[in-house]
């Protein structure tokens, strides 16, 4: 009879202590929310008022759900971009304060996919889990925490690797106009990455959305996405979204340089992201300086390649190299846009239309292409191999274009413009077929030797094929040797000029 009681007073008694201490462990706290209100809507911007504690870039969130980063903070009134669909946004909307900037997923969970600035897939693989946030603007390397460029990035384009060399590490700016080849050369430097232990990002920025879906192809097609992130914002998407794709694109790779990974990232293009900064700026009502681009302009882009670096061994080693593609109008390289990233980054490689249209593809135009860095990176054998190459094929174009007029020309000059053809027709190469360092190197040799010389010019692709599979039985043994990077001796040029001769024989006539 007692024993039933006394078991439910236990229960009871350790019911409530349990709850006392409970409710003693509960501090209640206040937590401030600022919700302030939308005065107006414009395409891509809000304006808003009564959220006094707003900082610079803070991300805001609207009724529906849509983020906005909080641009222009002024005393009475807030400009905000906005970064999705506002076509439901209203004057009088309700918005709130989120007290945090920016970020994005990033992590090995994003390699192999296609997605927007904010993180949200664009292709059916399902919802990607976030190993961590980054927000997306970050401050830089500091110079100390910087090492010098000394790995080279093989694009397995012979014109770059051999002339306008890139580093891991380095900001090559890709220039030229539209229709011009300059995303099949950042496609083509992504797809030679493969098996050379380097991540790529391709940020898209406000391209139409089947050249978008043509460039996933390709690398899907040839086995590129397994270690690429492709970042996409489309033309129709709010300029918002544009404006943040490159530098949410650099958080992802910084996670993976930070990790002590190479990293190759492709802005494609910034043109359009300078027209999407262009756009909301009006909007925001700055005052437009020249071409209409607000005063800043050459801040948010030194701001986004300076995050491209080589870290310091201690600091894991890793790198971003930046290919940013930027479109001229009617070959300006001196608008302001591209003399801006001209002056940013470590080089430029300009594509010529001229040359597009006589079919050397690419055409990358020597004349006005350099690279200042990754000379010092470059494998030890090219600078034995294209040493004069550049100086040769200068002095061809030059006088190639006296030999239009129908000058008489001594046999001398004859020789130069028939060596500098052979080059010419030597670096031309088709989309999607990169060629191995070793390769390259062998070209070279023979193209320093003379041996194309010999080879008409409408054989050269023929040739050149020939050569290539001729490489194959170089001996393992200088094979190594190379592979490791050193320099070859004499003995090795040698035997390399004779497996070209053999190679190249036949196509004498
Ligand atoms: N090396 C090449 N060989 C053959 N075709 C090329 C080569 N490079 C580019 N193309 C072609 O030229 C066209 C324009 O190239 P694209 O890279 O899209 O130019 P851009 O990005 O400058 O507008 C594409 O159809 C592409 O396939
Ligand atoms: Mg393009």
């Amino acid at each position: 009879m007692t024993a039933e009681p006394d078991g439910l007073h236990n229960i009871f008694d350790t019911l409530f202590a349990g709850m006392r201490s409970a409710r003693a462990a509960f501090v209640p706290a206040l937590v401030p929310r600022e919700i302030g209100t939308v005065t107006s809507i414009a395409t891509g911007v809000a304006k808003v008022s009564g959220l006094p504690g707003v900082a610079f870039e803070e991300l805001v969130i609207f009724a529906g759900g849509v983020l906005g980063l909080a641009f222009n903070v002024d005393a009475s009134e807030i400009g905000v971009v906005l970064l999705g669909d506002y076509a439901s946004l209203q004057a009088g909307d309700q918005v709130e304060r989120t007290g945090r900037v920016m970020d994005v997923i990033v992590g090995d969970a994003l390699l192999g996919r296609v997605i927007d600035p904010l993180g949200r897939p664009l292709d059916a693989a399902g919802p990607i889990t976030a190993e961590a946030r980054l927000p997306i603007e970050r401050p830089a390397a500091h110079i100390m925490d910087r090492a010098p460029v000394t790995v080279p990035l093989q694009t397995g384009i012979k014109v770059i690797d051999a002339l306008i060399p890139i580093g891991r590490g380095q900001r090559e700016l890709i220039l030229g106009d539209r229709q011009t080849g300059k995303t099949a050369i950042a496609v083509d430097a992504i797809l030679n990455q493969r098996g050379q232990n380097v991540l790529c990002v391709y940020c898209a920025i406000g391209q139409r959305a089947s050249a978008v879906a043509k460039t996933v192809a390709v690398l899907r097609e040839h086995g590129a996405m397994e270690y690429t992130v492709v970042m996409v914002t489309e033309g129709n998407n709010p300029p918002g979204l544009t404006y943040i794709a490159p530098y949410a694109a650099t958080s992802v790779a910084e996670y993976f340089m930070q990790a002590g990974r190479d990293v190759l990232i492709v802005y494609d293009d910034l043109t359009q992201h300078a027209r999407a900064y262009r756009e909301l700026s009006l909007l925001l009502r700055r005052p437009p300086g020249r071409e209409a681009f607000p005063g800043d302009i050459f801040y948010i882009h030194s701001r986004l390649l300076e995050r491209a670096t080589h870290l310091r061994e201690d600091l894991g080693g890793g790198s971003i190299t930046a290919l940013p593609i930027v479109e001229t109008e009617a070959q300006n390289i001196s608008a302001y846009v591209p003399t801006n990233l001209i002056s940013i980054t470590d080089g430029q490689i300009y594509l010529s239309p001229s040359l597009f249209e006589l079919g050397v593809l690419p055409a990358v135009d020597v004349g006005k292409s350099v690279s200042r860095v990754g000379g010092k990176a470059q494998h030890a054998a090219y600078r034995a191999a294209a040493g004069d190459l550049k100086l040769a094929y200068a002095q061809f174009e030059e006088l190639e274009t006296f030999s239009r007029f129908g000058a008489q020309l001594d046999d001398g000059t004859r020789a130069v413009i028939a060596h500098g053809q052979r080059i010419r027709a030597c670096l031309k190469q088709s989309e999607f077929a990169p060629v191995p360092v070793l390769g390259q190197i062998a070209i070279l040799i023979a193209l320093a030797a003379r041996l194309f010389d010999a080879v008409p010019v409408d054989d050269i692709p023929l040739a050149e094929q020939a050569l290539l599979a001729a490489v194959e039985a170089i001996p393992q043994d200088l094979r190594g040797r190379f592979d490791r990077g050193e320099k070859l001796t004499d003995a090795d040029r040698a035997a390399i000029t004779a497996i070209c001769t053999n190679a190249l024989a036949r196509f004498a006539p």
